[in-house]
């Protein structure tokens, strides 16, 4: 892992989340129809990075997955790829032990590089030209998925050099 950060979802944004989906603005309400209250981004140098975090995460003592979302496999049409998943992790308060949502975000650097810029551009924002952006914003996803896979192969031939010119040779 390159880099992380995590955040707790600001109550500004929790009621916003809570009202736009017409559910009552309380604190049951929040914790238990929202499942990004308390976030986590992982963020690895290369692609293969991902699957063995994501394997390291699933095997944590105590936890549960709750959901899993492959969004490199299957990118969103915006172009936008991420492995998410949902898990539940025991929280010791002083009278009791809860299961807490968090939402883990799995990605590259360059996967995290396009998703903070597509955000900041297209955040609360009307935008002329809307069908032009988006063509180009997916675009510049493609170019960092093909990026993402050269960088992945050049660590391989480092790492073990010959393999990729003999891949019948294990
Ligand atoms: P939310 O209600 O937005 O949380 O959506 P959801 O519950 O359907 O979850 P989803 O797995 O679609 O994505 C949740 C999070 O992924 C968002 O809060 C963003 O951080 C990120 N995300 C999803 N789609 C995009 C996208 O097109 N662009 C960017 N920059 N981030 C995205
Ligand atoms: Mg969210």
């Amino acid at each position: 892992i390159a880099s992380y950060q995590a955040r707790i979802k600001s109550a500004k944004s929790m009621k916003q989340k809570l009202t736009d989906r017409g559910l009552p603005v309380t604190a049951d309400s929040a914790m238990s129809h929202v499942r990004d209250a308390a976030g986590v981004r992982l963020i690895c140098p290369f692609v293969q990075d991902i699957d063995t975090t994501a394997d390291l995460i699933r095997r944590i003592p105590g936890i549960q997955i709750s959901q899993e979302k492959d969004y490199i496999r299957s990118p969103k049409p915006s172009g936008y790829r991420s492995y998410h998943m949902i898990i539940e992790i025991p929280v010791f308060f002083s009278n009791e032990k809860r299961l807490m949502r968090v939402e883990v975000q799995i990605r590259t650097i360059a996967m995290d590089c396009w998703a903070n810029i597509e955000h900041q551009l297209k955040y609360k924002r009307e935008i002329a030209n809307q069908a032009l952006i988006v063509q180009e914003l997916k675009r510049c996803a493609d170019e960092i998925t093909s990026t993402d896979l050269s960088l992945q192969t050049i660590r391989e031939l480092i790492e073990a050099p010959g393999k990729e010119q003999f891949p019948c040779v294990s």
